[in-house]
């Protein structure tokens, strides 16, 4: 499993040799590449460190546990055969690498426990990780406006989560025939649960992530982090369009592109950091993070407490074997750690 090479000393004892070297001089016209594609965001520094040791990403404190990935599972799924298998393989492998985890909807655990087996992750995860339920604003301001928000505290028990994520997805609703109507501003619906409940809230979008006068007004509520999903990945615009008919597809399908860049908010937040009116220290920067250069960039940039999370990303891998999904990623793992080793962020010339 682990990729993991030990320095063996010198010796001329090398039994690939013959074989490697005519590798190197096949393949060496194919691997021509294009400096045009440079990574930018980066100087490489192979001067000043060594290869980095095997689980040298030292342990950290996020969400009030200790994490030792800089890495969390974006909500996903629940409700169907598979997304139990999903759900198992992605907590296990939580367990393993240490990092958080956000479930998929949980609404229909609000009024029973048909589907409970499907989230029912905390003694797979452990008790020393994050975990937390997911429902949407549409379920919270229905909850409060019907004077029901202790089934919010009875699905947070049933599934010893840590706390709540609310998702904030207007558009997916909006362009769901069956979608929900959020009739009162997000911000308001969110403050008044707040307000009223002792567990920490995670407030999300879906994949099209926040404007700046959003990510501000987040900022400044006692939230435990903010979770970008930002535009750039799964877009669940998209995922709707793909599910309606042809003319709402041409009509609405430009909506797709609306929303901001993962990098473009953590510049808005980094703007705000440090001011007295913010209360939030802690930033889930996700949507559209392909793999570990992109997470460590963005996570190194942040001013606040920050790791980075995926959910397509895993979802690829957490379908079949959990042997997949742990190679998958062991791989990112030791790419972050060869990024601490190796990597500077650029300096922005003003
Ligand atoms: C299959 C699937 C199901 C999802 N279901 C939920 C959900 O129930 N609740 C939620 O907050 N987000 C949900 N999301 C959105 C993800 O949490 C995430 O914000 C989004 O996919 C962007 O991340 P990505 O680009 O890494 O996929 C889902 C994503 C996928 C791929």
């Amino acid at each position: 499993m682990s990729n993991t090479k030990q320095n063996k000393g010198f010796s001329d004892v090398d039994p690939m040799a013959e074989s490697r070297k005519k590798d190197h001089i096949e393949l060496a016209f194919k691997s021509q590449v294009d400096r045009m594609h440079l990574d930018h965001r980066f100087d490489y520094e192979p001067m000043l460190a060594g290869h980095p040791e095997d689980n040298s990403w030292p342990a950290f404190n996020f969400l009030g546990k200790t994490l030792r990935a800089p890495m969390w599972v974006s909500s996903m799924t629940g409700g169907t055969k598979m997304a139990a298998i999903i759900n198992k393989n992605l907590a296990r492998a939580c367990h393993e690498f240490g990092m958080g985890m956000g479930l998929g909807s949980c609404r229909s655990l609000l009024t029973g426990d048909k589907h409970l087996d499907d989230f029912n992750v905390r003694s797979i995860i452990g008790d020393e990780l994050p975990l937390y339920a997911n429902l949407g604003i549409a379920q919270v301001e229905a909850l409060i406006k019907n004077k029901e928000t202790e089934l919010i505290d009875k699905l947070i028990h049933k599934l010893k989560a840590d706390g709540l994520i609310i998702h904030v997805n207007p558009l997916q609703e909006w362009l769901q025939p069956e979608g929900d109507v959020i009739q009162a501003p997000p911000v308001e619906t969110i403050a008044q649960l707040l307000d009223m409940s002792t567990y920490p809230i995670i407030v999300k979008e879906v994949g099209q992530g926040f404007g700046p006068r959003s990510i501000a007004a987040l900022l400044k509520m006692p939230l435990k982090a903010i979770d970008f999903a930002a535009n750039g990945g799964t877009n669940f615009a998209r995922l709707e369009l793909l599910r309606s008919s042809e003319m709402h597809s041409e009509v609405y399908g430009p909506v797709v592109q609306l929303g901001h860049s993962a990098e473009e908010m953590v510049g808005w937040a980094n703007d705000l950091h440090g001011s007295d009116s913010v209360k939030c220290q802690h930033i889930i920067i996700s949507g559209g993070i392909k793999h570990f250069l992109d997470g460590y960039y963005l996570i190194s940039r942040s001013k606040f407490k920050a790791i980075y999370g995926q959910a397509s990303g895993f979802l690829k891998y957490a379908r079949d074997d959990y042997e997949t999904l742990r190679y998958y990623v062991n791989l990112q793992i030791k790419g972050l750690e060869l990024c601490r080793q190796m990597l500077h962020l650029k300096e922005v010339k003003q």
